[in-house]
């Protein structure tokens, strides 16, 4: 996440969809905020302290306010929860970004794939490849009519190029079929729930030729991934470097949180391995990478970690800190 960070107004919050809330932000007297690209996200610090990312969704075109739409997790860690029960409206909070890790590769055409409250960061995508003439098409997913956020705005840009499928009448979208369909040149971006883009990520290995599919994940591993049921590595060493600081992980806490302890500045959000605020480099040790930011096949030769929820495989990690 980039450092720069500034205070914007909540100027208006108005419902998108069943237990969706959308938030305008602006600079509180007006004026252009910093360019984004479609894909990119923000950071929030709301008013309890917790930081949250979130997609943009609103119009590029619109250089006086960023817009986020957040769905109510009843049973997450209270960002959201706290988003929908606070009077926001009229206050300021600390914003830090935008950045951009999805952002919309070079592509004869894309199909773009969303689930739920994934369809944020797919929204402007859908704006930007109408305003470029590219081919598109956009299939989006949620257990009910009600909970399809953006729909009429998405039907009135792309009209036949969208298809809305609310689950309850009309089952699971038929991912299988609407990757068949695209061309092998058109990029395939999704994001939604983790089942959602596992399927479209073994749908695409095993298409023929395989793709790669551009993916964003908002929500964090579930317990009962394999990846997750391998127990934490027990207590080991962290070396910061540039601090000159030696501190010990215990077993039951991470690398950001006793990083913090002397360096509360450090970069964080989701504190759980997927938005790729907390990644810092690694300059001696075998990291455990426990996070959905590092392609797994890039973790063998990557040179930085997502503090808050990796380890180490050696007993002391040096970081560049
Ligand atoms: S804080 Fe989000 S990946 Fe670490």
């Amino acid at each position: 996440m980039s450092s720069d960070s500034e205070r914007l107004l909540v100027r208006q919050a108005r419902w998108v969809a069943r237990d969706v809330v959308e938030l305008r932000l602006t600079r509180p007297a007006g004026g252009a905020l910093p360019p984004w690209e479609p894909g990119a996200h923000v950071e929030l610090t709301l008013p309890s302290g917790l930081r949250r990312t979130y997609s943009l969704c609103g119009d590029i075109a619109d250089g006086q306010a960023w817009t986020v739409a957040v769905h109510r997790a009843p049973d997450g860690r209270g960002g959201s929860r706290e988003i929908h029960d606070t009077a926001l409206v009229g206050r300021e909070l600390e914003v830090r970004g935008p950045v951009n890790r999805f952002p919309l590769m070079p592509a004869e055409g894309y199909l773009l794939l969303a689930g739920g409250i994934g369809v944020a960061p797919l929204l402007p995508m859908a704006r930007e490849l109408t305003a470029r003439g590219l081919p598109w098409r956009l299939v989006l997913g949620a257990r009910d009519r009600s909970r399809l956020a953006y729909a009429e705005e998405l039907v009135a840009l792309g009209g036949e190029r969208v298809l809305l499928v609310p689950q309850d009448k009309a089952g699971l979208p038929d991912l299988a079929a609407e990757l068949a369909a695209a061309p092998p040149t058109h990029a395939v971006y999704a994001c939604g729930p983790r089942p959602m883009l596992d399927a479209v990520t073994a749908l695409c290995r095993a298409a023929d030729p395989p793709r790669t599919p551009h993916l964003e994940r908002f929500t964090a591993a579930v317990s009962d991934t394999p990846e997750e049921s391998v127990p934490r590595s027990g207590e080991f060493e962290v070396v910061l470097n540039r601090s000159g600081l030696r501190m010990t992980v215990p077993a039951d806490r991470s690398v950001l949180d006793v990083v913090r302890e002397k360096l509360p500045d450090v970069p964080y959000s989701c504190e759980e391995g997927y938005c790729g605020s907390c990644e810092t480099p690694v300059t001696a040790g075998l990291p455990d990478h426990r996070d959905t930011v590092i392609d797994p096949a890039e973790r063998p030769t990557a040179t930085t970690m997502m503090i808050c929820v990796s380890r180490s495989a050696s007993p002391v990690l040096e970081l560049d800190l």
